[in-house]
């Protein structure tokens, strides 16, 4: 199309006038049309769930890279096994932490450079747990040290808080190779372990951070984004099903660095966390 000569095709003129200077064809073409169908990968549902028609579902970042795939059932089994074991027989949390770091039966800790265990105080307002380390915190061997860390740090002080009073950890103590996700007998064995510390540290409040870490340690089916900021009770035992602590799941601030409006919520969510620890737990108000 030449521009800035009039034509006598209205359509011309209207396109022209919109900025258009070039048509390529006469009639549209449905590119998407030509394209093969995609196939479905084996472990792909056939048919994707419905969203909710009311609440806007804002998916939580993953990292990109591919689930290994599951160990065979035997070796899993006798995975979990020897974590339970090692864990349970672990009374300090020192004990647990040594156990973690001579367990051999997770095959992340062969490519991960360091064990980032857990850190805080014993008894402590707070239990925080993220979902597994990143280079920052595998070159550090401390969880959360990065930029997650570092917002995570920012949003404890908004509510008066320090991090030497709150217990920070991850459900998998080593950095899976290009953050991928962790596979489902990887998450399960080092469950065991983060369970434990849980139970060893015994917070006023329990709050996973993200959806992996909600789904494994609240055991729900619903993404983070329906999750957060319900409170649910946190059974420490399996055998004595009332020995509960308050939980509640948020956003992991990872997924805040790349969708800050959604801190507006985290905040929500932190102030009912802090007011629970006023309520409930005799923590003095912020002044
Ligand atoms: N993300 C996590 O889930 N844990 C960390 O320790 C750091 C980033």
């Amino acid at each position: 199309m030449e521009e800035g000569h009039p034509t006598r095709d209205p359509l011309e003129d209207f396109l022209k006038a919109c900025g258009v200077t070039v048509r390529l064809e006469e009639a549209p073409q449905d590119r998407f049309a030509e394209l093969p169908p995609i196939p479905i990968a084996a472990h792909q549902p056939a048919k994707l769930p419905k969203a909710h028609p009311r609440q806007p579902v804002v998916p939580e970042w993953e990292p990109p890279v591919e689930a290994a795939p599951p160990a065979a059932t035997a070796a899993g089994q006798a995975a979990i096994h020897a974590a339970r074991e090692a864990a349970r027989a672990a009374t300090t949390l020192d004990a647990l932490h040594a156990a973690l770091a001579s367990f051999e039966g997770c095959p992340l800790r062969e490519t991960a450079r360091s064990t980032c265990h857990g850190e805080g105080p014993v008894g402590a307002a707070i239990m925080f747990v993220g979902e597994a380390p990143g280079r920052d915190e595998d070159d550090a061997g401390r969880p959360f040290v990065g930029r997650s860390g570092r917002l995570l740090e920012k949003m404890l002080a908004a509510i008066g808080l320090g991090r030497d009073e709150v217990f920070i950890s991850n459900v998998i103590p080593w950095r899976p190779p290009l953050n991928r996700t962790p596979s489902p007998i990887e998450t399960a064995t080092c469950e065991v372990f983060v369970r434990q510390e849980i139970r060893l540290v015994r917070p006023k409040v329990l709050v996973p951070l993200g959806g992996a870490a909600a789904k494994t340690l609240l055991q729900v089916d619903q993404g983070i984004v329906r999750q957060r900021g319900r409170w649910v009770s946190y059974a420490l035992d399996e055998h004595a099903p009332d020995d509960t602590i308050d939980a509640v799941a948020t956003f992991h601030p990872a997924y805040l660095l790349r969708t800050p409006a959604e801190k507006r919520r985290v905040w929500w969510d932190l102030l009912a966390i802090r007011e629970r620890l006023e309520s409930r737990h005799g923590l003095p108000p912020v002044r």
